[in-house]
């Protein structure tokens, strides 16, 4: 790369919100007096009660006594299709009580628990409900109107009217709320929000197509309209992902739009403006406005850097449709809090890692933006039937490559700040990405796609974790520099997101 390239914001952003050993004591302790509510308290007298539609009974927190509900017996039944895509997708799946307040947890991880990604519909001829946007209310299981209409045209032209938006009745846009995650994690918070909102992604997919329907998540979009849309304050909050929930038999249509043009953002820049706040600064510059350049298609940055002379292993074991299990999975998933040391199976591997890749190898639904960009790298620990050392996964090939024999779990260990998770984790799987070419590419969102995509195929490894008896659990905090050096990549390459994967502690 040039040293005298300007580097863009992207790239700026990146490094300024790095941890490293000396950053991480200047940072302030968050006050624990001004933690934002991880939910807005949306309220309204006549809502849509969703928990009757809930494959079980039970659900704790139903309408408050001032509230009517709409009559389930004059809707249609796709609000209980909605009900549970929402629920499966985002909803409380987890209640922890302490001394003065009730924690809810979701079926989704967050980073700290945080939940900074918020989920509205729009939704269109419904019998029983009128057109308009509606905000999920997330500790009543309910949906409020926010404003009546027909938005789902108005929002299909902010995708440049990608034909997956066709005739669909419901559109879901996930926003994040950066202060949610910034009170603790600072602006490094934003590529956290990122990661959660593709883990909400990551289920919002099996959800749907439990209902018959395909999510086709875009991440691609104007971005001016669709915040003006949802009333979003522009320096506290911002749109991510928009995804048109289609019948699943008109998906053909959908994967042909994929290939359709689409616009970049354009590369900034750095440093941004003395004053800016860094958060706002990468949202906006990643922000897709209307005169922005067009790309047909975008080619993305496959990385190609081989190693030479290193030991291939095609991995055999696969791992079909799990998609009857989503539900149950989903439900008593939660992250593994400490893992014992011991080894797991290879098999078991195998079957995790070709389950989660499998969206990101070309198939006839384009999930992720960012895929060919993102290298996949697993630190070994101790994984029977594998050697302990840094490897690569092809995801294409399902094969691994041995790029190091080595014991790595002292330093796995500091560079995730210290975390025993790393340590007695069986293996570390790590995303990351050539940022500058990335953002040759696709501009400044770049940034917003690589992170998605990792979170995305972050909860991917999750749900089949879950299913394999395997502990998971995300890994956000970590020291950028000492992964790079781990992993043998050069310093500007962005380590997006780290997964530990492992043998959990009975009662896990
Ligand atoms: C993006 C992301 C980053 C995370 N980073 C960490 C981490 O660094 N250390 C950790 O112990 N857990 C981490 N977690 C797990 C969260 O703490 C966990 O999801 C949250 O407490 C909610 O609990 P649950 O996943 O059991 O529902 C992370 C989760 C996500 C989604």
């Amino acid at each position: 790369m040039d040293p005298r390239r300007i580097p863009s914001i992207a790239e700026w952003f990146h490094e300024e919100t790095k941890y490293s050993p000396r950053s991480m004591g200047l940072l302030p302790r968050p006050d624990l007096d001004s933690r934002p509510t991880p939910f807005k308290e949306w309220h309204a007298s006549e809502p849509i009660d969703l928990v009757p539609y809930l494959p079980f009974p039970g659900f704790p927190l139903g309408p408050s006594e001032d509230q009517r509900p709409l009559d389930p017996a004059l809707l249609s039944e796709f609000v209980g299709a909605l009900s549970r895509i929402l629920y499966f997708t985002g909803g409380v799946t987890g209640i922890q009580q302490s001394s003065d307040e009730s924690w809810l947890f979701r079926a989704a991880p967050s980073a700290g628990a945080l939940y900074p990604t918020d989920i509205t519909l729009a939704l269109r001829g419904i019998r029983g409900i009128e057109d308009g946007l509606y905000a999920y209310s997330v500790p009543n299981h309910q949906l409020v109107s926010v404003l009546e209409g027909d938005f789902v045209p108005g929002i299909a032209s902010s995708f440049w009217l990608h034909p997956a938006f066709d005739g669909v009745q419901a559109v879901a846009l996930l926003s994040g709320v950066w202060q949610r995650s910034r009170w603790r994690y600072h602006d490094r918070a934003y590529r956290r929000i990122l990661l959660d909102t593709g883990h909400v992604l990551g289920n919002l997919v099996h959800a749907a197509q439990q209902e018959g329907l395909q999510a086709v998540p875009l991440a691609g979009f104007e971005d001016a309209a669709l915040q003006k849309l949802l009333f979003l304050d522009p320096e506290e909050e911002g749109v991510l992902v928009g995804v048109p929930l289609r019948r699943a038999d008109d998906v053909s249509t959908a994967a042909d739009g994929l290939v359709a043009a689409v616009k970049r953002s354009s590369r900034s820049k750095a440093p941004p403006d003395f004053e800016s706040d860094p958060i706002q600064a990468i949202h906006e510059s990643s922000s897709i406005h209307q005169d922005a350049e067009v790309t047909m298609p975008p080619d993305p940055p496959v990385w190609v850097e081989g190693v030479e002379g290193t030991r291939v292993i095609p991995l055999v074991e696969t791992l079909g449709d799990i998609s009857h299990e989503f539900p149950g999975i989903v439900v008593s998933r939660r992250s593994t809090r400490q893992f014992t040391g011991a080894p797991v199976d290879r098999g078991d591997l195998d079957r995790v890692l070709d389950f989660a890749h499998r969206y990101a190898t070309p198939g006839p639904v384009r999930y992720l933006n960012a895929r060919p960009a993102l290298q996949i790298h697993l630190v070994m620990n101790r994984v029977r039937g594998l050697e302990q050392g840094v490897w690569r996964y092809l995801p294409d090939e399902h094969q691994l490559q041995l790029i190091r024999s080595c014991d790595e779990r002292r330093r796995v260990h500091g560079a995730c700040l210290g975390q025993e998770l790393a340590r007695d984790a069986a293996c570390l799987l790590v995303y990351s990405a050539d940022l500058p070419r990335a953002v040759e590419v696709w501009g400044d969102r770049a940034y917003r796609y690589l992170h998605l995509d990792a979170g995305f195929l972050g909860q991917q490894l999750n749900l089949a974790c879950v299913h394999q008896g395997l502990g998971v659990s995300g890994i956000g905090g970590f020291f950028d520099d000492m992964w790079t050096e781990i992993l043998e990549l050069p310093n500007d390459h962005a380590i997006s997101y780290i997964t530990a994967i492992g043998d959990p502690f009975a009662g896990e």
